[in-house]
């Protein structure tokens, strides 16, 4: 957040062009969401918490509790960007109860306002953590000289830190292991090829961009020791949303007998939501697969379905890799006493 503004790096212009747009408003900050200038669970979380800052900062309520009803309202238009991440309304949540807790009519709205902007950057702070320790632990479970499969983009322009999943790799990495990693294209968006394969060039980790559809011979042929993703949505049953296509690399990789790593921050584990059946699932527009980078492959008028995510049950889930440890064999207890061993700590 810079002054009376939340600045993004628009990933839309990625890798071409490392262009900021200034989001004004929270209109502006929904949009960014919507449009995928910013995208990837945590920053989507992240971002969300700074819209609620900057409606709290921009805002003229003359009182707490009239602050609290309009950051209600801007919460909602946050919460209706993206329905797939559950950063999105974790963070708005998180937010909005700072505001609540300040809500008597005697609290000045200045000290709200200030309390909101604090708390926005212990979101960005704890996520930051997070990805190290994620790292850290994920690391371990990374072989000498291993290829890892990645999917998506899960890296620092999704985090306010290494990354989740790109984050174990950054770890193996800077530990010397000398991964190299297969970055798969992520259709329709491309994430894989436009950010992944950026930010680990940036970063100088071996890498090679390969179709999606490449991925079952390479594992056929021994050439992948792990898969690593990220997650959008975790339900209490471990079942697990992610970006499409993640669910046939799962398969394939129980298939070939390769371990399967989930690697995300708790804030995006879900216990609200009971399975992966429950998980509202984005529908985007047809034109992401028909005209993709603006360049149309399809023919006019055919029929398109582009739902973003998948659901990935917990029994092609060899681990969860959180913040606060592994969770082998995923399943609910196991998910709801790594979430309670986090709120007494
Ligand atoms: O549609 P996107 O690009 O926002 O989808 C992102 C993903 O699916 C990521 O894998 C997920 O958010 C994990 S990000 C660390």
């Amino acid at each position: 957040m810079a002054g009376d503004s939340v600045v993004i790096l628009d990933q839309r212009a990625l890798p071409h062009r490392e262009e900021y747009l200034v989001c004004r408003s929270v209109d502006d900050v929904a949009d960014a969401i919507r449009t995928l200038a910013v995208r990837g669970a945590p920053v989507l979380g992240i971002t969300a918490a700074f819209g609620m800052a900057l409606a709290a900062t921009q805002s003229t309520a003359p009182s707490a509790p009239a602050l609290l009803k309009e950051l209600e309202r801007v919460g909602r238009t946050l919460k209706g960007t993206r329905p797939t991440a559950v950063n999105i309304p974790w963070a708005v949540d998180r937010m909005t109860e700072v505001g609540r807790a300040r809500s008597s009519p005697a609290t000045a709205p200045e000290r709200i306002r200030e309390e909101m902007i604090a708390e926005a950057l212990r979101i960005e702070r704890e996520d930051r953590d997070a990805c190290d320790a994620m790292g850290a632990l994920g690391a371990e479970l990374v072989p000498e000289g291993a290829n890892v499969l990645t999917h998506c983009n899960t890296g620092m322009l999704c985090t306010a830190g290494i990354g989740t999943a790109l984050g174990v790799v950054v770890a193996a990495h800077r530990a010397g292991k000398r991964p190299h990693v297969w970055v798969d294209e992520t259709r329709p968006v491309l994430q894989g090829a436009r950010l992944t394969a950026w930010e680990l060039m940036r970063l100088g980790i071996p890498m090679t961009l390969i179709s999606d559809g490449a991925a079952a011979s390479l594992m056929a042929a021994g050439k992948v020791a792990l898969v690593v993703v990220g997650a959008d949505r975790i339900a209490a049953n471990g079942d697990v949303a992610n970006k499409v296509g993640t669910y046939s690399l799962a398969v394939l990789a129980g298939h070939h007998g390769v371990p399967f790593y989930v690697v995300a921050p708790i804030s995006t584990v879900d216990l609200a939501t009971p399975t992966g059946a429950d998980i509202s699932i984005e529908e985007r527009d047809p034109s992401e697969v028909t005209t993709p980078l603006g360049v149309r492959i399809a023919p006019e008028g055919v029929s398109v379905a582009n739902p973003a995510f998948d659901i990935t049950p917990a029994s092609y889930v060899t681990a969860i890799i959180t913040e606060r440890g592994v969770i082998g064999r995923p399943c609910e207890s196991a998910l709801r006493e790594t979430l309670t061993a986090r709120r007494s700590a």
